[in-house]
């Protein structure tokens, strides 16, 4: 690798506070023009997984490791008799016992075939995702509209992330020790970090959901918010079984484009969170034009699969017209690959959603993944991927 950007998209001077433009999505890092969609695929895509894996998240191991599959709980009256509700606990490593990530999963009754299902890690455990009356409004505010989406048609598969791996600067828990060499204590400089870890853990709880005949192979989409939009965009990037992608309030790290500056920056997510990224990533704090990458490749990398951006009004810290352009950014990849992107040049006004394949809404209210968010979630995967 150069490190010198060859290709530039040509963006607004006033939306980048770094010179220098975009990289572009469709410029090979020795210059070459990404013409046809196998240039693409052969090519371009693979060297952007690269450079997001060695500027960014860290590579993630390939190695297989061992999985125990137990399920702890079965009901098939759950929500008013209209899901069944499973919790499995799947084990990670050689004893089976080194990693425990408990997924819960509830499935809609009225399903006439197998049912598409929306996979989100969790903050606070699955008690808090289901917490509160099943029926009706009133659903306290981590809660998720779980009975809203079976009735919709919808799976909703989910797991504290922090079983994947705990959100703290400490290497020696989750499922990072797996995966070491004899004497190894943390991550090497370009391997994995806490992002990459959650974003492995959502592929092996897809490989458990895939084993389900319940479960439409083809429709499984990976939804997260905040920090753990940055780990579902890079799961989807780098694991294409996953059908569709949405980043809720993803903000830096995720589709918020680094070069803005604008809300957390580089320097500010890697002192605050040096475990998330691999430590390169914090050594372009401050010289973003340096980055050979942007976060509409992080997107683009999910094409021509759809993606939904949610952004909140009073969100500054996740820079919402910075994830808008994420998305817009990402576009011409969709193109090249022979699908719609991103139907909007302007940022669209509050609760106005753009429908396209690479679909955005902006809402009013701060930080959270809402109720709202969640139906519009819905609406795009009926549109894009079928209605239930
Ligand atoms: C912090 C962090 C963000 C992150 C957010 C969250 O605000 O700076 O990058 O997205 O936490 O996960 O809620």
């Amino acid at each position: 690798m150069t490190g010198i950007v060859t290709g530039r998209l040509d963006v607004p001077e006033a939306d980048l506070s770094v010179p220098g433009g975009l990289p572009d999505p469709l410029v090979c890092e020795d210059g070459t023009p990404v013409r046809t969609p196998e240039q693409w695929w052969e090519r371009r895509r693979p060297e952007l997984l690269d450079l997001f894996e060695r500027q960014m998240f860290g590579r993630t191991p390939s190695t297989p490791v061992e999985v125990r599959t137990q399920v702890v709980e079965v009901s098939e009256d759950a929500l008013s008799g209209r899901a069944t509700r499973q919790v499995v606990r799947l084990s990670f490593g050689p004893d089976g016992s080194s990693t425990t990530v408990d997924v819960l999963v509830h499935l809609p009754n009225a399903a006439s075939g197998p049912a598409p299902v929306f996979l989100a890690l969790n903050f606070r455990g699955n008690h808090a995702v289901e917490a509160g009356p099943t029926d009706g409004a009133d659903l306290p505010a981590k809660a998720w509209p779980l009975a809203a989406m079976i009735e919709r048609g919808y799976g909703v598969a989910t797991a504290c992330y922090e079983d994947v791996d705990p959100d703290v600067d400490d290497f020696g828990n989750g499922v990072h020790p797996l995966f070491y060499a004899a004497g190894q204590t943390r991550p090497g400089p370009q391997e994995w970090g806490a992002v990459g870890a959650w974003a492995w853990g959502l592929s092996r709880i897809l490989d458990h959901l895939l084993e389900n005949p319940r479960v439409d192979p083809n429709r499984v989409v990976v939804v997260g918010h905040s920090r753990l939009g940055k780990a579902a965009m890079w799961a989807a990037a780098q694991d294409q079984r996953f059908a569709m992608a949405v980043s809720n309030n993803s903000g830096c790290g995720g589709v918020a484009l680094s070069r803005r500056r604008v809300g957390e920056t580089v320097e500010a997510i890697t002192g605050r969170f040096p475990h998330w990224f691999c430590p390169t990533f914090a050594t372009y704090a401050n010289r973003e034009e340096a980055l050979p990458i942007d976060q509409h490749q992080l997107v683009a990398l999910v094409a021509p699969r759809p993606v939904y951006i949610a952004s909140a009004q009073d969100d500054g810290w996740a820079d919402p017209y910075g994830e808008f352009l994420g998305g817009r950014y990402a576009s011409p990849v969709y193109h090249l690959l022979g699908v719609e992107g991103l139907a909007a040049t302007e940022q669209p006004a509050l609760s106005e959603p753009v429908p396209s394949r690479l679909g955005y809404h902006i809402r009013p209210g701060g930080h959270a993944l809402t109720g709202y968010d969640w139906e519009r979630f819905a609406d795009a995967a009926d549109r894009h991927l079928g209605r239930p």
